[in-house]
């Protein structure tokens, strides 16, 4: 969406600031700003590749409401220019954390930090960050002009000034001709980008979006994830943004941060997440996964021998604290099952159950002896009828075995596994 061109003359208007009649940066009253946070350094975070993980800190912080824990002993590092996602189920303690962080809400321990300083004294405001929600949140009596100049006037820069500025903000979201609108004029997706507009425009040290996409239809929704994208290239912000849709996350993000009951389970880079997780249930958020039970025959270094339940036994790489006799639950992606002619250190005979063309692979649906059905995504030219027997199988890396049943522990400190 964003030409060359446009691009070089946008990093200048949002990013250097032009010089105001003062000599002061554009965005006034918001403390540090501008190039320091708005320029990609070095050293920042580029494919996953984090270095200053230290520009937004979470120490030991907790939000309680009564005796319910709403976000538990959080420790947490954000790098400068990072893409970090909170993903996780409904409830599970993003927008409390992304509010805490933002200044709605106070933690009811630990410490917050904003490029070493702890922001619990700062309001809202003084923390020189940009919001994003889902309801876009735009003033319905000010011009589409005058709801992204909102910023820059409550911080007082250059009258002079205000005019370009909002008028690059909107050039960046494709909007500047619409700046005369009113929000009930503009469709859905348009009044979000008035919304980011407005939250870029004062050149924020950090953006937290909060399900922006989330009112969207799934097309403009997927349009709208890779202008922020490059948005986010182009400016070198640092983006905190929460979803609860995986593939959402997997898109966008540098990192993702994977929230279950209040505490992050896991942080790592979309494939590290996707290829390595470190519970059942972020292998069951992240993508497509096969899940069945079983019963730790034998342990061996950081493999296992697992018992389905009709006798079968599969080996599979043991995940956290596995000790023979325990439950676990297995995970195996559906495209880690082969068929006779690949190798596997695993097999099976089984039945297909169903079959379901996608034009580019095919998904069989394909029953063990002992009835777990599995799902296998394999190429799209293979003639398997429903009915067949086949013969399929896994090596011991592609299936995990994790605890089964284990919930997060509430007298632990929340770090996160780094993978
Ligand atoms: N002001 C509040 N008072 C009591 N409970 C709250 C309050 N705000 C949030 N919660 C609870 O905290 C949990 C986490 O909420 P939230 O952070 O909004 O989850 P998410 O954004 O992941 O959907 C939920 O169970 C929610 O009901
Ligand atoms: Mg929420």
């Amino acid at each position: 969406m964003v030409s060359t061109g446009q691009r070089s003359s946008l990093r200048e208007a949002l990013t250097e600031s032009a010089p105001s009649a003062t000599g002061q940066p554009g965005a006034v009253g918001g403390g540090k700003t501008g190039a320091a946070a708005a320029s990609k350094p070095a050293g920042g975070c580029e494919n996953g590749k984090q270095v200053d993980a230290r520009f937004v800190e979470f120490i030991d912080v907790e939000k309680r409401y009564g005796h319910f824990h709403a976000v538990r002993r959080l420790n947490l590092g954000i790098g400068r220019g990072e893409f970090l996602t909170f993903l996780g189920p409904s409830g599970s303690g993003k927008t409390t954390t992304l509010n805490m962080l933002a200044g709605f809400e106070r933690p009811s321990q630990g410490v917050i930090t904003l490029d070493g300083k702890s922001v619990d004294r700062l309001p809202p405001y003084e923390r020189n960050i940009g919001m994003v929600f889902q309801n876009y949140a735009l003033f319905p009596h000010m011009s589409v002009a005058d709801n992204v100049a909102f910023p820059l006037s409550v911080r007082k820069a250059p009258k002079a000034e205000i005019g370009p500025r909002v008028i690059r903000a909107l050039e960046m979201v494709k909007l500047e001709r619409f700046k005369d609108r009113k929000p009930t004029q503009l469709s859905g997706g348009q009044q979000q980008r008035v919304a980011l507009a407005r939250a870029l425009v004062f050149q924020p040290t950090l953006v937290l979006m909060d399900e922006p996409l989330g009112a969207l239809d799934k097309k403009l929704r997927e349009h709208m994830q890779i202008e922020l994208k490059q948005i986010h290239e182009m400016l070198g912000v640092t983006i905190v943004y929460v979803t609860h849709d995986q593939s959402e996350a997997l898109t966008m993000s540098d990192r993702v941060a994977i929230f279950e009951n209040g505490a992050i389970v896991q942080i790592g880079t979309p494939d590290a997440l996707y290829n390595e997780p470190a519970t059942a249930f972020v292998a069951g958020f992240i993508g497509e996964n096969n899940a069945l039970d079983g019963i730790v025959e034998r342990v061996d270094g950081n493999q296992c021998l697992v018992a389905l339940p009709t006798g079968l036994t599969t080996t599979a790489m043991a995940i956290g604290d596995i000790r023979p006799g325990a439950a676990v639950q297995l995970a195996v992606r559906p495209e880690r099952i082969v068929g006779s002619g690949e190798q596997a250190d695993n097999r099976f005979r089984a039945t297909v159950d169903g079959r379901i063309y996608h034009g580019n692979h095919q998904r069989l649906l394909a029953r063990l002896p002992g009835g777990q059905v599995l799902t296998v995504k394999i190429g799209p030219d293979a003639a398997t009828p429903a009915g067949e027997t086949i013969d399929l199988g896994w090596r011991t890396a592609d299936c995990r075995a994790f605890p089964a049943g284990v919930a997060p522990d509430d007298n632990t400190a929340n770090t996160g596994s780094v993978s």
